[in-house]
């Protein structure tokens, strides 16, 4: 006899297309229904694809049928939501932050937290207030960055207060964990971190809170999208081959969970020599203009590879701030721009639909 324990114990081994985890899991079953030999599941779903939630559909329907249902008996109702409505109604647990800005890369290493750090320095300098959310719970490499790395956040009225550096409000788990505590982190551990590093720290109001995940498309991309409305993602990608295959998997993310895409930033792109000046193609340059197209975006900036980037990280002295005349810190500046044009006019669109953004042609080389 099939039962409603039955059907769902099923459901949790159907993944969410693109993600880890199931969607019981998630959260994203609502009811199920049996009416005799008839079930009726309710789904409710963060992304608005059409090509999602079909995949979804038809992956529930092969596993129920796999429990000898019948396909004439099963129905399934998904929920999407629409751009416009999420960011007017939907959740946000940050109210008083006015636009999120979410890097994400497909890995680790291509210079994630690095330009989070930058972009977030030069958005300061533009006049914004900007805040740094570390939410890269495995490797929370801002506090060295951006040099707080030794101090202990306050705690008042239940909130802890964001430190400061060059003008920004930062934090990190990297700042209430002890260094080198090693954390083993699970699924639902790091939804909860996620949630907690917006809800129970005391930002300020931000005109934008720049947030540097965890590499990949997990748990954390996905808990953000549903506790913030999310204004725009950035990729950030290195030039080879194998790095623009995991830069299309973020990119692709940002489109499952309808975050509009600002655009990428090409890191390691071409190495200049401190001494001559002179420019050289190591990991090769230019090459994730195909991809920024196919995804219906800009490549904002072509940082190359520059000692004083590496130093400045190492140090906690990032370059945009102290050597403002550097090739990496104009092309920092003006990504920030260019990213705030995108949020500017993504807001003034309720909401743009990654869809609608016209392509301009990305910037040229600025590596001479
Ligand atoms: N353009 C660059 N030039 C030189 N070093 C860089 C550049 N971008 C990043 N790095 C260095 O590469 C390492 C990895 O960068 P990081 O920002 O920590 O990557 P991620 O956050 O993606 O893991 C760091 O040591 C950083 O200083
Ligand atoms: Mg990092």
């Amino acid at each position: 006899m099939l039962t409603q324990d039955i059907i769902k114990e099923a459901l949790k081994t159907v993944t969410y297309p693109g993600f880890e985890k199931d969607i019981v899991s998630y959260g994203f079953l609502k009811h199920v229904d049996l009416d005799g030999d008839k079930v009726t599941l309710s789904l409710d779903i963060p992304s608005s694809a059409e090509e999602v939630s079909r995949a979804l559909e038809k992956s529930i329907v092969n596993r129920l049928v796999g429990l000898d249902m019948s396909e004439n008996n099963i129905i399934v109702n998904i929920k999407k939501p629409d751009i416009a409505q999420r960011n007017a109604m939907g959740k946000n647990i940050a109210p008083q932050i006015k636009n999120f800005l979410m890097v994400s890369s497909g890995k680790g290493g291509v210079g994630k937290s690095t330009t989070t750090v930058n972009i977030a320095i030069a958005l300061a300098q533009q006049g914004k207030k900007v805040g740094i959310l570390d939410a890269d719970i495995y490797g929370p490499n801002i506090p060295r960055m951006i040099g707080v790395g030794g101090n202990k956040p306050k705690i008042e009225n239940g909130k802890v207060i964001p430190l400061e550096a060059f003008g920004l409000e930062v934090m990190s788990m990297g700042l209430i964990y002890e260094e080198g505590e090693s954390l083993i982190w699970r699924g639902p551990m790091i939804m909860r971190a996620v949630e907690q590093l917006l809800r129970d720290v005391a930002w300020s109001e931000l005109d934008v809170l720049v947030i540097d995940m965890p590499p990949g498309t997990g748990d954390a991309q996905l808990t953000l999208a549903q506790s913030v409305p999310v204004t725009a993602g950035v990729t950030v990608s290195t030039p080879q081959s194998v790095s623009l295959d995991d830069s299309a998997r973020s990119l692709a993310m940002f489109k499952k969970l309808n975050i509009p895409i600002a655009g990428i930033i090409e890191n390691m792109s071409g190495f200049i020599c401190p001494e001559s000046g002179k420019e050289y193609d190591i990991f090769g340059k230019g090459t994730t203009q195909p991809l920024a197209e196919k995804y219906n975006t800009f490549v904002l900036a072509q940082i190359p590879i520059e000692p004083n980037v590496r130093i400045g990280g190492d140090e906690g002295k990032p370059i945009v701030y102290f050597h403002s005349d550097s090739v990496s810190a104009k092309e920092y500046m003006k990504a920030a721009h260019r990213v705030w044009d995108e949020i500017e006019r993504i807001n003034s669109e309720g909401g743009a639909s990654n869809a609608q953004i016209q392509p301009t042609p990305a910037g040229g080389a600025a590596c001479h």
